[in-house]
């Protein structure tokens, strides 16, 4: 056989072979030879040199972490596929969270691939339609309650507090370690595609576990001698939902941006100190602003990211705009979410489609040509 023709084989032998996340990371991660080897396909997510945009936002070097192409469509995946392999470890049967639809999304899929239950707790009417059906696709009890997503939590908490200990229920919202342990090797994978840590990593902040986790993870591979620094951490929440900005909870918190529809972040201790140790800053944006780079991101770089997501875009915008973030710096915007997801805030901005009758004339004359 030729040289080359052995090498396809023995790529096309690898292929498939990728490590899964668990297994790739697992020295920075709380395993024992009893967790089960889950695993849909999550993290390894293109980090993508976002030249157009970061000439829009005057920006030198803007990458663009995207977290949208894990295999629920949300960087959740990658502390889910923990937290439920751990609760099944330790004897759970079923898994229950509270969510504004990601993270849900997440747990019903795993939950099902797992073979175990998923009861998801949703504010009625505030979730994005394509993660409503996700969790309902993946064969999850979806209790919708009049309230927001903070209400759902403060239920499950207490569902979860309360249950009795036969029958083993496991609450994977981001309080559960496991979940911050998964997320946080999306920074390692960071690290390893730019060679070094950026100088500063934007990331919207909803319940703050997420910023938390990637802080978490930084500092882990700073520690380990991997890297030798860890960026500056800048988080960003919509202005009606801003708590930790305006130093207050939100009993009724309001944006666009429904995945960050959050008034009483569970973490929000730990995005402060992620804040404060790093020398980062969390501020606020509009959903004008997030709105505006939402769809930046889509037609300046084919990245079609949900509107909580293009928090982090706009918040870059703002802070170099503003003097605070140094535009020569390299900058990491996480897009944590996938477009698909909420279809519904697309339509409302889509521009109408052009409509012609079926003859190549027709269609030249609407098009101008
Ligand atoms: N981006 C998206 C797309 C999200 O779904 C979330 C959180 C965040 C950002 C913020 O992350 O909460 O760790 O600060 N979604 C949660 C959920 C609240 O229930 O899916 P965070």
């Amino acid at each position: 056989m030729s040289q080359v023709l052995q090498q396809l084989r023995e790529e096309r032998s690898n292929m498939g072979r990728r490590p899964r996340l668990m297994e790739r990371f697992a020295d920075f991660l709380p395993l024992t030879e009893a967790t089960p080897p889950l695993g849909l396909g999550e993290g390894f997510t293109p980090l993508v040199r976002a030249r157009n945009l970061g000439l829009a936002l005057g920006v030198e070097r803007l990458y663009l972490k995207v977290e949208g192409q894990n295999p629920t469509g949300s960087f959740k995946d990658r502390g889910m596929v923990v937290a439920v392999a751990k609760a099944i470890e330790e004897g759970a049967r079923a898994v229950i969270c509270a969510s504004t639809g990601n993270t849900s999304s997440s747990a019903a899929c795993y939950a099902a691939s797992a073979g175990i239950e998923a009861v998801i707790v949703l504010p009625k009417g505030k979730i994005a339609a394509g993660k409503m059906l996700q969790g309902q696709a993946a064969g999850a009890r979806v209790v919708a309650v009049d309230g927001n997503c903070d209400d759902a939590l403060r239920i499950v908490r207490e569902l979860t507090a309360e249950r009795d200990p036969d029958s083993p229920v496991a609450l994977v919202n981001s309080v559960n370690p496991y979940r911050l342990e998964g997320q946080k090797t999306a920074a390692f994978e960071i690290c390893e595609d730019l060679g070094a840590p950026p100088d500063y990593l934007a990331i919207p902040v909803g319940n703050a576990g997420n910023i938390s986790a990637y802080w978490m993870g930084f500092k882990e591979y700073r520690d380990a001698g991997l890297v030798s620094s860890t960026p500056k951490m800048i988080g960003f929440q919509a202005l009606g939902a801003s708590p930790l900005v305006q130093g207050h909870d939100f009993d009724e918190p309001q944006t666009i941006a429904t995945a960050i529809r959050i008034g009483r972040p569970a973490s929000g201790h730990l995005a402060l100190a992620a804040r404060d140790e790093s020398g980062g800053l969390i501020d606020a944006v509009t959903d004008e602003e997030i709105l505006a780079a939402y769809r930046d991101v889509a037609r300046t770089e084919g990245i079609f990211c949900e509107p909580a997501s293009a928090a982090s875009v706009a918040g870059v915008r703002k802070a170099v705009a503003d003097g605070r973030v140094d535009p020569e710096a390299t900058i990491v915007a996480v897009l944590t979410g996938l477009g698909l997801k909420d279809p519904d805030t697309a339509m409302g901005l889509a521009d109408p489609n052009l409509e012609a009758e079926p003859t190549v004339e027709a269609v030249r004359a609407v098009l101008g040509w």
